[in-house]
């Protein structure tokens, strides 16, 4: 008899184990997942999943944590509102529903080799984290790396043991700022960055934080010669299908669920929806 082969439609839910969570701050909470079935969920940095509670609904959330390991993932969940409260009630031995990865996370072929500028304000950290610690496990694939995290107040700062850790590492450079006036215009993260020693040709720019940073980050980077293709920069938009079928995640005739979240800015540069 034939084989019947059933072709996954993207939208599989896969059962999900909750292995491990801790409070960051008040409001975020860092969550350790394996799917039930042993196998490892094979993203990229970058790249997103919809965690899905039965009968209450579906969010989509960054992947937190490196590739490369492959028998757990990472998320950092902020509470804000029915699926994400629920999701902080959660604790060790709950299960969860995912789909995904879905998304074109961080170009890591493309950036493999050359300097990176990575730039995070806030929960910002969470996608950037993925990418800082697959570099980091791959450190002699990639040339110099700057890391630039910026925060509100210290009792917001996430991961703030690993920003520490990176803090002492000779291997990279690492700059933080706590800026009690992020709301408003000018972030200080921007005036971190006429500082930094980058050959512009040669740097890839990783940029995820609120959007009052986009603009002023962008300004900064092109200041500094970096082309507008090597600027990446990482876009939320309320989701439905996270698949590219429903459209609510539309900017003009981009879908960010599947054509992002990560765009450049040659891109996007002209969508003033997206800013
Ligand atoms: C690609 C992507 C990656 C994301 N990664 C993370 C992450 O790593 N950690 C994290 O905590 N959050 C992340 N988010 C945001 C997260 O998806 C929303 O906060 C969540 O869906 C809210 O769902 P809720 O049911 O708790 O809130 P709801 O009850 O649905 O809404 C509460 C409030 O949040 C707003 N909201 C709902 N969905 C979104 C959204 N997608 N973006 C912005 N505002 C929204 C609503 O308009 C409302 O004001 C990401 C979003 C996207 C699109
Ligand atoms: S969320 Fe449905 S098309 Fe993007």
């Amino acid at each position: 008899m034939e084989k019947v082969v059933i072709k996954d439609s993207g939208y599989r839910l896969k059962k999900a184990t909750i292995l491990r969570t801790k409070n960051l701050t008040r409001n975020e909470k860092f969550f350790e997942i394996a799917l039930k079935d042993g196998s490892s969920l094979d993203h990229e940095p970058g790249q997103f999943i919809m965690v899905s509670l039965l009968g209450i609904g579906e969010s989509p959330i960054s992947v937190c944590s490196s590739p490369s390991r492959r028998d757990s993932f990472d998320l950092c969940i902020r509470a804000v509102g029915k699926v994400t409260r629920r999701l902080h009630t959660l604790k060790k031995g709950d299960e969860i529903g995912i789909r995904g990865p879905y998304g074109r996370g961080f170009p890591v072929n493309i950036i493999t080799g050359n300097d990176l500028l990575i730039i995070a304000g806030g929960l910002g950290i969470a996608p950037l984290r993925s990418l800082i610690t697959y570099v980091l496990d791959n450190r002699r694939d990639f040339g110099k790396v700057h890391i630039l995290f910026g925060c509100k107040e210290p009792k917001e700062m996430l991961f703030s043991d690993e920003l520490e850790q990176w803090s002492q590492r000779t291997d990279l450079h690492y700059a933080c700022t706590v800026d009690p006036e992020w709301a408003g215009n000018v972030g200080v993260i921007t005036t971190l960055i006429p500082g930094v020693d980058i050959e512009p040709l040669r740097t890839f720019a990783a940029v995820v934080g609120p959007p009052v940073m986009y603009t002023f980050v962008i300004k900064e980077l092109l200041k500094k010669g970096i082309p507008k293709r090597q600027i990446l920069l990482s876009f939320e938009r309320n989701m439905a299908c996270g698949n590219g079928k429903c459209g609510h995640c539309q900017i003009q005739n981009l879908y960010v669920c599947q054509d992002g979240p990560v765009f450049n800015y040659e891109q996007i540069k002209n969508l003033s929806e997206a800013f």
